[in-house]
């Protein structure tokens, strides 16, 4: 008898810089698939916020590699979506502060961060279908899935969306610094399919996905 559990588990990736609307297409696109949300960028934003309430310099690697080695990182979920504790704390309210939009470039420019987040990524790929919002997902971490996506919007309108959201982010100095990092920066992989989402809305964005999935042939 064929069994129903699956033996290999699917990807979406989608990726793009700030405040291009990836984590509410994600969110909804996954609701759509049933598949879970992987928030990559909150794991480095939980990183991060560890690390600033320890009293760490994002500059100051030595600090930081001694400090990770020790912390419990658990990568688990919650209502399908994917949740960060460490040292059995939850960040999830701090996650947006000021501090952390302002620091989480320089802490994810390091290779042992890149390499921790990337573990718990691959972690959750093993037991689930996942949609993943990140900027190194379809480049990177899951390099060999063919589902990819790449979202974009002007410069003006990703600022706007922003300060709509009440947020003080200088979204411009952190997409300069994924896009000229040394390793992994943000770039828009090769098979990737790219949709500039300035004119529309999440949910015509995420038809547009999936009818691309769909004619690629994701079972769904
Ligand atoms: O939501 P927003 O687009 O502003 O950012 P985010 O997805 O929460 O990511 C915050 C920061 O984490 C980014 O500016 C990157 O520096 C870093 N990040 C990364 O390096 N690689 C990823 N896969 C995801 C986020």
């Amino acid at each position: 008898m064929r069994s129903l559990q699956r033996d290999f588990h699917r990807q979406v990736a989608i990726d793009g810089p700030a405040a291009s609307g990836k984590s509410s297409v994600a969110r909804e696109l996954a609701r759509r698939l049933g598949f879970i949300y992987v928030n990559s960028g909150a794991i480095y934003r939980a990183i991060t916020w560890y690390l600033l309430q320890k009293g760490i310099h994002a500059e100051d690697s030595d600090r930081i590699a001694h400090a990770l080695e020790s912390a419990a990182i658990t990568c688990c979920l919650q209502d399908s979506e994917s949740r960060i504790l460490i040292d059995n704390v939850d960040p999830a309210d701090h996650l947006r502060d000021d501090r952390v939009n302002e620091s989480v470039a320089r802490v994810s420019r390091l290779p042992l961060v890149r390499q921790i987040v990337g573990q718990k990524l691959h972690e959750y790929a093993r037991s689930h279908d996942l949609v993943v919002e990140g900027r190194d997902i379809g480049s990177v971490v899951f390099r060999e899935t063919p589902y990819k996506f790449y979202v974009d919007a002007s410069p003006e309108v990703r600022l706007r969306r922003r300060a709509a959201q009440g947020e003080r982010d200088e979204i411009t100095l952190r997409d300069h610094a994924d896009f000229s990092r040394p390793v992994s920066p943000l770039v828009i992989a090769e098979d990737a399919h790219v949709i500039d989402t300035s004119r529309l809305t999440i949910e015509g964005v995420v038809n547009k996905i999936i009818a691309r999935l769909k004619q690629m042939g994701l079972q769904i």
